[in-house]
């Protein structure tokens, strides 16, 4: 719990609060606990307690399982969990949870597609801001050069992201990760062209919502592939029907 405190100045209001709703569940499971020990051991009667201890005890676990596992299922736990390992666990979830946090479901791959939509923005806003660079008549022509670089880079990552976006509606996560890798290369290619320009900046917030889309996207590829494994082995494979000759074939009229 004491991570948490580190990222403040980074979060907004909501994800402390958000994040506090999910860990007070334990905690009181936690202080219930506690109490119940002290109210124990200060009993004269021990020896009869004891056994009474024990099945409260396991009794109050249970309800704290319960209560962790009700937990779990809160909108701000499940976007949790997925955003835990990405890149940039706090932008991940400050971004998707507002989207998800009335959805009656949650989805990895609408997580995702948010994320993307997120990206796809910030591209659009940096497209806008190297254009208005670009147009300062002070530049130098290293300068010029430099921005007509990330202009056509840019135009590229918007492109990735569209075919990104196609194949992630049809729930294709590896050819995802695979179209979507080919945008932080661009965008490296705009970024190696600076030292320090806002666009390092903008850069620096499109290569953490691009590799948390990359880490949600192999996570479901993961996720997936375990599922199928779990399966049965030999999938029916639906192909043309066999091709057995009968006495009768291509005869027009009864056959006899
Ligand atoms: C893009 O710019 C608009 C207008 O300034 C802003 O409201 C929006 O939050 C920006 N989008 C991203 C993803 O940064
Ligand atoms: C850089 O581009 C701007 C805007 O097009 C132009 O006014 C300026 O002269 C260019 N600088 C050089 C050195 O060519």
């Amino acid at each position: 719990m004491g991570v948490f405190c580190c990222w403040e100045p980074l979060s907004r209001t909501s994800f402390s609060v958000q994040i506090a709703e999910t860990i007070s569940v334990q905690e009181a499971t936690l202080s219930i606990n506690l109490l119940l020990s002290i109210l124990y051991f200060g009993n004269r009667r021990r020896i009869m307690a004891f056994a009474f201890i024990k099945t409260l005890f396991l009794f109050v676990s249970f309800t704290g399982l319960l209560l962790r596992a009700h937990a779990a299922r809160t909108p701000q736990a499940r976007v949790w969990s997925l955003c835990k390992p990405t890149t940039n666990p706090v932008v991940c979830f400050t971004t998707i949870l507002p989207h998800v946090i009335t959805l009656r479901k949650f989805n990895a791959y609408t997580a995702l597609e948010i994320e993307i939509e997120t990206t796809r923005e910030l591209v659009v806003n940096t497209t806008s801001l190297v254009n208005r660079l670009l147009t300062n008549p002070t530049n130098s022509k290293d300068l010029n050069d430099s921005l007509q670089i990330c202009s056509e880079q840019f135009d590229n990552m918007m492109d990735s992201i569209k075919e990104t976006m196609t194949v992630v509606a049809l729930r294709n996560a590896a050819e995802a990760r695979f179209k979507f890798s080919a945008v932080l290369s661009y965008l490296s290619a705009c970024t190696d062209e600076f030292n320090n320009s806002p666009i390092v900046k903008e850069g620096k917030d499109l290569y953490d919502l691009g590799g948390n889309c990359l880490d949600i996207m192999k996570a479901i590829e993961d996720r997936e592939s375990r599922r199928r494994r779990g399966q049965p082995m030999g999938s029916p494979i639906v192909g043309p029907p066999p091709a057995v000759l009968t006495p009768c074939q291509n005869s027009v009229g009864p056959c006899t």
